[in-house]
């Protein structure tokens, strides 16, 4: 599964690689029902990852590199196995320890759930408990798996402990947090119906309103945390995971008082079109101006379809695990040279870039992992129709010409690596000047110089993106059929593929301007 030895092993790559912060999805003991985002106790880590000796080495090697660590904080909910739940279990109706959590009699006698809430993973968000005493019981809420029962953060026993778990880890010497699943965290007292019919899917971009997604409570609870976050001395991050209705709901996120920054899902949820892409840009820069909070941007995630398989596709855009989206041919050469320019369009916008890990080997989406081989709770909570997400969170090929591909000195990763990735390794890559490893690295040296610079949209032709940083950048991409005309422009400082005096189509030009 990897491992923080491995972690530490490799931190000289991402050092190498350019990236100035490495975000360590959930590290603490889990059952590992929705891949670590259950977590059984916040103050410790899994003993498949290693040991609190262990993280404390990681955070003392990577800042010796100048990398800094952000850790995730999954606060919505905790796992059926964490001690609080399993003492709201025991203890009954009506209990304190069930006031933790959201524990209500059914409707219709009990034998319905107390509303028609509906969970991220598919289904209803409720399941009911068999009582102490051997009967059909109360229900308990979880909007994402029945294995993550949700947190009543109205309980101040649940505020409290949260602020003792982030001074754990600041005190442990973590650079920042990024907040799971952020507008889930407050309920609308009384828990209404959110009036979805049976079967609703969860659309939380297109919900307005709802008593359960990004409900005002929130920004209590982001401000209570970003007081303690400024008392240790001004410089730890924090970064929101909002999933939310259109830039204006995802500002408040981050508000002076609130959150640094925040994942911008309709950037990575756009399809590769230059009017949608340009239009989300504008829309977020001036939605987060007003707040004065830095935008975020990247196309991949472990939630997410690998970009370079979704941008090879007919539909390109993304939906949480690849849900909603309609089944195509991939044509993964196009899928590629896409996502490379990609890569020069996201490494140059004003704020910061994330790179979700094996995007800068170009790694596609596995697509066809044995089904015996599926984690995600999506498989199963779907009937088995929705794969979800593992086709993203594949172990990355190191190094040698068959899996495991270096990843482990055992026989084979959790989930299996395809034998075809033996030319993508970090190392086949390396030295080679053209492979897309040599293309992040180098764009992320240049983007440093872009620190401070604003941004400006420049006249171009339909489907090409240009703007400037500064009197001395500029970027194109060609989104279009045709080839555009370059001449004039400036000298080339990086390409995403072959290009000369035209710009071809699906590739992307880092220009210093002339004169
Ligand atoms: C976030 C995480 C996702 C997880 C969910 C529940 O969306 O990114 O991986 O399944 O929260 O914690």
């Amino acid at each position: 599964m990897g491992d923080l030895g491995g972690l530490r092993r490799r931190l000289p790559y991402l050092a190498d690689l350019g990236v100035d912060a490495v975000w360590i999805t959930p590290w603490y003991p889990s059952p590992m029902a929705d891949g670590g985002y259950d977590v059984a106790d916040y103050r410790d880590i899994d003993p498949r990852f290693g040991t609190l000796a262990d993280a404390d080495a990681l955070l003392a090697e990577a800042h010796a590199l100048g990398l800094r660590v952000i850790v995730d904080l999954v606060a919505n909910h905790t796992s059926e196995q964490h001690p609080w739940f399993a003492a709201a279990l025991a203890a009954g109706p009506g209990s304190p320890e069930r006031e933790r959590y959201f524990f209500r009699d059914g409707r219709a006698g009990g034998a319905e759930p107390p509303n028609d809430w509906v969970s991220a993973f598919g289904g209803g968000a409720w399941t009911r408990v068999t009582e102490p005493d051997g009967h059909p019981g109360q229900w308990y809420l979880h909007l994402f798996a029945p294995q993550q029962p949700d947190l009543d953060w109205s309980t101040p026993q649940v505020a409290d402990e949260f602020d003792a778990i982030l001074r754990f880890w600041f005190d442990r010497g973590i650079d920042g947090v990024r907040v799971d699943a952020a507008p889930a965290m407050a309920k609308a007292p009384g828990l209404p119906d959110a009036g979805h019919a049976p079967g609703a899917a969860f659309e939380s971009r297109n919900w307005v309103g709802n008593p359960h997604w990004d409900v005002d409570a929130v920004h209590d609870i982001l401000r209570r945390w970003r007081r303690i976050g400024d008392s240790y001395g001004g410089d730890r991050l924090f970064v929101t995971e909002a999933v939310v209705n259109g830039p204006e709901r995802l500002s408040r996120y981050v508000r002076p008082d609130e959150m640094h920054t925040t994942f911008n899902f309709d950037y990575l949820t756009s399809p590769w079109d230059a009017a949608a892409l340009r239009q989300v840009v504008d829309s977020t820069l001036a939605a987060l101006e007003p707040v004065g909070a830095p935008a975020t941007w990247v196309f991949s995630s472990h939630d997410e379809t690998r970009h370079v398989t979704r941008f090879g596709r007919a539909w390109t855009g993304a939906a949480f695990g690849g849900a909603a989206l309609p089944a195509s041919e991939t044509d993964l050469e196009l899928g590629l040279r896409r996502a490379r320019a990609a890569a020069l369009l996201t490494l140059a916008l004003p704020g910061s870039a994330y790179v979700y890990q094996g995007e800068e080997l170009g790694l596609p989406e596995v697509e066809d992992l044995p089904e015996e081989a599926l984690q995600d709770p999506t498989w199963e909570r779907s009937g088995r129709t929705v794969r979800g997400r593992d086709g993203c969170r594949v172990p990355l090929p190191w190094e040698g010409d068959r899996p495991p591909f270096g990843f482990t000195t055992g026989a084979a990763t959790w989930l299996p690596q395809p034998a075809g990735w033996a030319r993508l390794t970090a190392a086949a890559q390396h030295d080679d000047p053209g492979s897309t490893l040599s293309l992040y690295r180098a764009a992320l040296r240049l983007r440093r110089r872009l620190r401070g610079t604003g941004m400006s949209w420049r006249d171009a032709p339909e489907g090409v993106l240009a703007f400037d940083r500064g009197p001395r950048f500029r970027c194109v991409v060609n989104l279009a059929a045709e080839p555009v005309d370059l001449a004039g422009q400036g000298e080339v400082l990086l390409a995403s593929g072959p290009c000369g005096a035209e710009l071809p189509a699906d590739t992307a030009v880092w220009l210093a301007p002339g004169g």
